[in-house]
């Protein structure tokens, strides 16, 4: 079983689809840890329902720096010595010295179709690029923001009366199958450090939405 640390700073639907299927026996991982930057946070509800066994509340101090934060992130993380570390929407820039301490551990979601619209306004700037195209990315992380290899890419078509509300709920479903979909690809030990996937044939069970398509990330 991969242990896994989850990483979130808002609703958490990202972590409750891990969980979910964790649950239902679709995972080769379980979620030994729940971080939140964000104390409140939706996450930490969906943590406590399934039981997690360390759910920790680590906002930023007063005037902390970056990096004296990212000291204490890795601190904690550090205890539980997770195999893989899953950003599930943490709203926060990790430092090169975070992604240094976890080089090769951390896997992110991206509700854009990397490489582009890197940033925190995956949705908004697909819109507004006026892409034929949506979807969401995993991805290892690097010290480039949104920038380390690709794993799994899931694409949509935008619609001519989508809003930023409909189109990221869409995007958000996919992310739903995309997320889970890649841990247990990590998890049976089958993407390179550079996203590449080894073949093989465990589970893919897409989601209802007709005009989705998914490919790996390259
Ligand atoms: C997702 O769209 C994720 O891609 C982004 O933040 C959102 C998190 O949603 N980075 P949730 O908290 O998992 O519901």
């Amino acid at each position: 079983m991969l242990r896994v640390a989850v990483l979130a700073s808002g609703s958490g639907s990202n972590l409750q689809s891990i969980l979910a299927k964790s649950k239902q026996g679709l995972l080769d991982a379980t979620v030994s840890l729940v971080i939140t930057d964000r104390p409140g946070a939706g996450c930490l509800d969906h943590a406590r329902a399934a039981g997690v066994p360390a759910i920790v509340e680590l906002p930023r101090l007063d005037g902390e720096s970056r990096d004296a934060y990212d000291a204490r992130l890795i601190e904690c993380l550090a205890a539980e010595a997770p195999d893989l570390i899953v950003l599930a929407g943490f709203m926060r820039i990790l430092s090169p010295s975070f992604c240094d301490a976890f080089a090769g551990q951390i896997i992110n979601i991206h509700p854009a179709l990397l490489p582009k619209h890197k940033g925190a306004h995956g949705i908004r700037d697909t819109l507004a690029a006026g892409d034929a195209e949506a979807g969401c990315t995993t991805h290892w992380v690097t010290a480039e923001l949104d920038g380390g290899p690709h794993i799994l890419q899931a694409r949509l078509p935008v619609h001519a009366d989508d809003t930023q509300a409909s189109l990221a709920a869409r995007v958000l479903r996919m992310e739903h199958w995309l997320l889970p979909r890649t841990i247990q690809l990590i998890a049976e030990g089958r993407v390179a450090s550079d996203g590449r996937i080894a073949p093989g044939s465990s589970w893919v069970d897409l989601p209802g939405l007709a005009d989705a398509s998914w490919s790996d990330g390259f």
